[in-house]
C-alpha cells in the first residue's frame, strides 16, 4: 500500500547534481582507467589515499583490513596501478577459495608428475607475478602450513615448484587483505605471528560505509554514473534520488558495504522506469532498517557518547535552530513548527544562547557536512515540511 506521506515527497533535483569526487590519484594518467574509481572524501577515506600515494611505489608489504565489500582489492589495484610494476600484472589469488591441497600448487607451481593429476609443469602465481604484484585476499585462510612457506617468499624472494628441488628467484610485491582479525588469529594459534609482522608492514583498514555516510551520496552518483555509461538504451539519462529515498539509504547500516550498495543501484537503475528513484522504490528490508535507526541517534553507538543530559541539551539546541533556519528566523512560525509555545521558544532561545546563530541562517547542510557529527544529532526528520531540510546540493 501507498503510504500518504510518498504522495507528499519531493525531489530534489540538485541532490545528485553534485560533481563525483574522486581522489587526485584519480587523475593520474599513469593509472588503468578501470582502477581510478575510488570514491570518497570522509576523512577515514583521506587517510587510506593518503596511504596509497606514499606506499605505492615501495616494496613494502602491505596488509589490507575491512568487513567485506568496502574495497580492499579496489585499493590493492591503485595502489599496484600508481607504483612502478603498473606495466606487469597483478595476480589475484583467493586463499579462501582454494582448497589448500591445491593452494601450494597454485601459488608455487608444479612439475610433471608432482601428484596425482599433474600431467603438465605448470607455473605458479608468484612466477606469473614476477616483476609485478600479487594480491593475496582473505590471507586468513591460509593454512598454517603453506603460511611457513609464504614467509620464507617474503624473506628471500625464492621458492621452489611443487615437485622440484630447483630454486626460483621472484621479484614480487605482496599486498594482502582480510577481513578476519589476525591478531585474535594469531592467539588462537591459526595464524604465524611472524608472518603476520611480515605481511602487516603497511597496515590499511577499510572504513565500513556505515562509519562514512557523508560519503555515500558521492558513491550513488559514481554508481548512477557508471549505470548511465553502461546503458544500452540511446538517450537514457542519469537517475536521481528523491531526498526521502536518499536519507533512507543514508540512514540504512550496509552490512554488505559498497558491494552491496553498488548492486541497489544497479537494480534501481534497471528495474525503475520513472527519471526519480523514490522511497517506495527501496527494497522494503531498507524502508524498515532505516526507519529504526532513524529513531536510534547514532552517537549513542559511538564511544564519544556525551551523557544524556548532554545529548538532550544538544537535541534540542539543534531541534530549535533547524525550525528557526527553516522558517527564516520568524519565531511564531518556528514556534508553530515545533509544536510550542512562542515565549517557551524565546525563553530557551536565550538560555541556550542561541541568537548568534542567526547570522548563519544561510547555511545549508551539504554533502561534506558529516550527517551524523560527535554530539549532535540528524533531526531533520522530525521537522517534515515542504522544503528541505537537508540540502544535498554542493
Ligand atoms: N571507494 C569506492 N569507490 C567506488 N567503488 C567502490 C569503492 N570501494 C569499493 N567499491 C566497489 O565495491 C565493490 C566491492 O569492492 P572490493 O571487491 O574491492 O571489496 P572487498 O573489500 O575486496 O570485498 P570482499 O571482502 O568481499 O572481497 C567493487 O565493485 C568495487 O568497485
Ligand atoms: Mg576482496
Amino acid at each position: 500500500m501507498k503510504n500518504k506521506s510518498d504522495d507528499k515527497e519531493k525531489t530534489n533535483d540538485n541532490c545528485m547534481n553534485q560533481q563525483c569526487s574522486k581522489h587526485p590519484i584519480a587523475h593520474d594518467k599513469k593509472m588503468s582507467p578501470m582502477y581510478t574509481e575510488i570514491i570518497g572524501e570522509c576523512l577515514e577515506m583521506k587517510e587510506v589515499f593518503q596511504t596509497i600515494e606514499k606506499v605505492a611505489d615501495t616494496d613494502s608489504t602491505v596488509l589490507i583490513t575491512g568487513e567485506s565489500g568496502t574495497g580492499k582489492e579496489l585499493t590493492a589495484r591503485a595502489i599496484h596501478s600508481n607504483s612502478s610494476r603498473r606495466n606487469n600484472q597483478m595476480v589475484v589469488l583467493n586463499c579462501g577459495a582454494i582448497p589448500s591441497e591445491l593452494l601450494e600448487s597454485e601459488l608455487f607451481g608444479h612439475e610433471k608428475g608432482a601428484f596425482t593429476g599433474a600431467h603438465q609443469p605448470r607455473i605458479g602465481r608468484f612466477e606469473m607475478a614476477d616483476g609485478g604484484t600479487i594480491f593475496l585476499d582473505e590471507i586468513g585462510d591460509m593454512s598454517p602450513g603453506l603460511q611457513v612457506k609464504l614467509l620464507r617468499v617474503l624473506q628471500e624472494q625464492c621458492f621452489e615448484r611443487v615437485g622440484s628441488v630447483k630454486t626460483i628467484h621472484v621479484d614480487i610485491r605482496i599486498i594482502s587483505a582480510t577481513n578476519k582479525d589476525l591478531r585474535k588469529a594469531i592467539q588462537t594459534g591459526t595464524f604465524r605471528e611472524d608472518l603476520y609482522y611480515r605481511l602487516n608492514v603497511i597496515p590499511i583498514n577499510m572504513p565500513s560505509l556505515n562509519k562514512r555516510k557523508s560519503d555515500i551520496p558521492l558513491l550513488i552518483n559514481h554508481f548512477l554514473e557508471k549505470r548511465q555509461a553502461h546503458s544500452n538504451k540511446n538517450g537514457n539519462h542519469k537517475k536521481m534520488f528523491s531526498k526521502r529515498a536518499m536519507e533512507t539509504l543514508i540512514n540504512y547500516q550496509w552490512p554488505g558495504n559498497i558491494r552491496e550498495l553498488e548492486n541497489l543501484i544497479e537494480r534501481l537503475s534497471i528495474l525503475v522506469d520513472s527519471h526519480t528513484i523514490r522511497y517506495q522504490d527501496l527494497p522494503e528490508k531498507i524502508k524498515e532498517k532505516s526507519a529504526i535507526r532513524n529513531t536510534i541517534p547514532e552517537s549513542i553507538m559511538e564511544r564519544n557518547w556525551p551523557g544524556f543530559n548532554q545529548a538532550v541539551d544538544q537535541f534540542q539546541k539543534n531541534l530549535i535552530l533547524q525550525a528557526l533556519n527553516q522558517t527564516n528566523w520568524i519565531k511564531a512560525k518556528a514556534a508553530t513548527l515545533l509544536k510550542m509555545n512562542r515565549t517557551t521558544l524565546v525563553e530557551k532561545i536565550k538560555k541556550m544562547d542561541l541568537e548568534s546563530f542567526e547570522n548563519h541562517r544561510e547555511r545549508e547542510f551539504t554533502p561534506s557536512d558529516q550527517f551524523y557529527r560527535p554530539g549532535e544529532f540528524n533531526i531533520s526528520h522530525l521537522l517534515r515540511t515542504e522544503k528541505p531540510t537537508i540540502s544535498i546540493t554542493k
